[in-house]
């Protein structure tokens, strides 16, 4: 056998039957299908940037500014590809999303907590959230446990009042800044989109809609890189 037809299909490395079996984009509705489709996406990126995050906490604990800036520089870019499912979910027509809305019952981002996670590891940490309806046992655990980690922010803090070049420790803040940057714009994008299609009216999962996601959209997850190293 050769080295071309040993390597594994593309497929079965991708799993895509499985993945594809799953994945919200059989229903007859178009508008449907790319609602769902976009929020599954959404969540493998979430997973993706939460590994990158865990990877980004371990190179500023070994105080190493350059590990820090690979790891962290994917960061801003998921950060906007999760933006832009907000640019494609805004091409759906109001009544296309009136009909999502009323087949989605009280179901809301808002019991993501894949973003939850990102939140608390982060440091940004709320334990009110912990009782979001709609999170299963293992949703409460995994926050838990994030709870207890150490946070990305500590993380951050310790190296950046330890780290000998300061250069280089500005370096990784800027990294991590725009990572927090683009956070910042998913969050007032996805404010915008709220107000789009709600208008004033409350949210599925009961909040306030866009008026709390105009406040969520304050919310800076590493503070401390916001200003610059002296
Ligand atoms: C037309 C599309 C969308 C609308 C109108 C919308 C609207 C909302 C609203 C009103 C909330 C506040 C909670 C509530 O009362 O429901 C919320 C929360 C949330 N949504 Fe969306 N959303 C949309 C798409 C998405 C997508 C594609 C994602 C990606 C997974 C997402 C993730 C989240 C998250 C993580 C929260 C919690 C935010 C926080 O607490 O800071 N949303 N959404």
């Amino acid at each position: 056998m050769n080295a071309v037809t040993a390597a594994p299909p593309y497929g079965r490395v991708l799993r895509l039957d499985e993945l594809l079996e799953i994945a919200r984009v059989h229903e007859d509705d178009v508008d449907h299908v790319l609602f769902m489709a976009a929020h599954q996406s959404c969540e493998i990126l979430f997973a993706v940037a939460l590994r990158h995050l865990e990877e980004v906490r371990a190179a500023l604990d070994a105080g190493d500014a350059d590990l820090t800036v690979r790891r962290a520089t994917p960061l801003p870019r998921l950060m906007s590809t999760l933006t832009g499912h907000f640019d494609v979910l805004a091409t759906l027509t109001p009544a296309a999303f009136e009909d999502i809305r009323a087949a989605l019952g009280d179901a809301s981002g808002f019991q993501s907590a894949q973003w939850r996670e990102i939140e608390f590891l982060c440091g940004l940490r709320d334990a009110r959230y912990l009782s979001t309806a709609g999170f299963t046992a293992r949703d409460r655990a995994r926050l838990e446990a994030r709870m207890a980690e150490r946070s990305v922010a500590d993380a951050y803090h310790d190296f950046a009042a330890a780290h000998p070049d300061r250069a280089a420790a500005e370096r990784a803040r800027l990294a991590l800044l725009a990572f927090d940057e683009a956070a910042a714009v998913w969050r007032a994008r996805h404010a915008v989109l709220a107000e789009r299609f709600l208008g004033t009216a409350v949210g599925t999962a009961g909040s306030e809609g866009a008026g709390y996601l105009w406040r969520a959209a304050l919310r800076r997850a590493l503070p401390e890189v916001w200003t610059p190293v002296s």
